[in-house]
């Protein structure tokens, strides 16, 4: 299976201009990089239709947010419909930053993944816990509730079946002390954590499901600690923040995954 890339622009580039020469970095290693990974760029809304533009077809284009209603007037915010129009495939779900400046709560968390699902959207749910554990081969247990609260949260009333091909969700294990730090988690506790969601996919989907559903890490990823994520079999790819509008860090990245050292 390919490994996925998941970049993550956050609130930058600060104008059009920033953006286009980004998206230059980007298309510069195309196809390099679209032929060995599967590769979704999450640029802020306002910047989709610009992106699509400016981005060969291979690049997956993803979404940072959405509303979880078609019909009901709320002003600023971005339906499931608009985003399908623009041809968004991937929507950000639950990312801490909004849980923590949005005070998006796990209900609302719930509603999203259900307009995704509903709209032929894949969300890709973040979850994590707030602060480092102590052992890295064993999740302690505090980290163990805060995960599976937001994964017991997240899917309340959702039925997923197993998808026919592809798939119709994923994960992102996010831990919150890691995010924008420059300090990664071990690969070891990534894997003993991303172990644990599996845990509860198997219990909750049951065991195909838990299987193939794709699980990533995310978390100051950078163009030193990406190969080592990405080579274990565990971890099906990696969601990149700081680094996706840093065109020198993110040059550094794809040399890594595009040259055999
Ligand atoms: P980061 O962000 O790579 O800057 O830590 C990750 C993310 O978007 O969650």
């Amino acid at each position: 299976m390919k490994k996925y890339l998941l970049f993550n622009f956050k609130t930058n580039p600060s104008n059009v201009i920033q953006l286009k020469q980004l998206l230059k970095v980007f298309q510069g290693y195309s196809p390099k990089i679209t032929e060995k990974f599967k590769v979704a760029l999450f640029p802020p809304d306002i910047y989709l239709t610009e992106a699509k533009k400016n981005l060969k077809a291979k690049f997956i284009l993803g979404a940072q947010d959405v509303f979880w209603f078609n019909k009901i007037q709320a002003t600023g915010e971005i339906t499931p419909l608009m985003l399908n129009s623009l041809g968004v495939q991937y929507i950000i779900i639950g990312h801490s930053e909004r849980r923590r400046y949005l005070e998006e709560t796990d209900e609302m968390i719930n509603w999203k993944i259900k307009a995704c699902l509903n709209n032929k959207l894949i969300p890709v749910l973040c979850v994590g816990e707030q602060e480092k554990g102590k052992n890295e081969l064993m999740p302690d247990f505090r980290t163990k509730q805060e995960i599976f609260e937001q994964l017991n949260y997240a899917f309340r009333g959702i039925k997923i079946n197993p998808p026919a091909g592809g798939t119709n969700l994923m994960i992102v294990y996010e831990p919150v002390w890691a995010i924008g730090k420059g300090v990664s988690q071990d690969l070891k506790a990534s894997q003993a954590i991303i172990a644990l969601i599996r845990f509860w996919l198997s219990r909750r989907f049951g065991e195909a499901i838990a299987k193939h559903l794709p699980i990533l890490y995310g978390g100051s990823v950078n163009h030193q600690n990406i190969k080592e994520f990405l080579s274990s079999k565990d971890i099906n790819g990696v969601l990149i923040g700081s680094a996706s509008t840093n065109k020198i860090e993110l040059s550094k990245i794809f040399k890594q995954l595009t040259t055999n050292n």
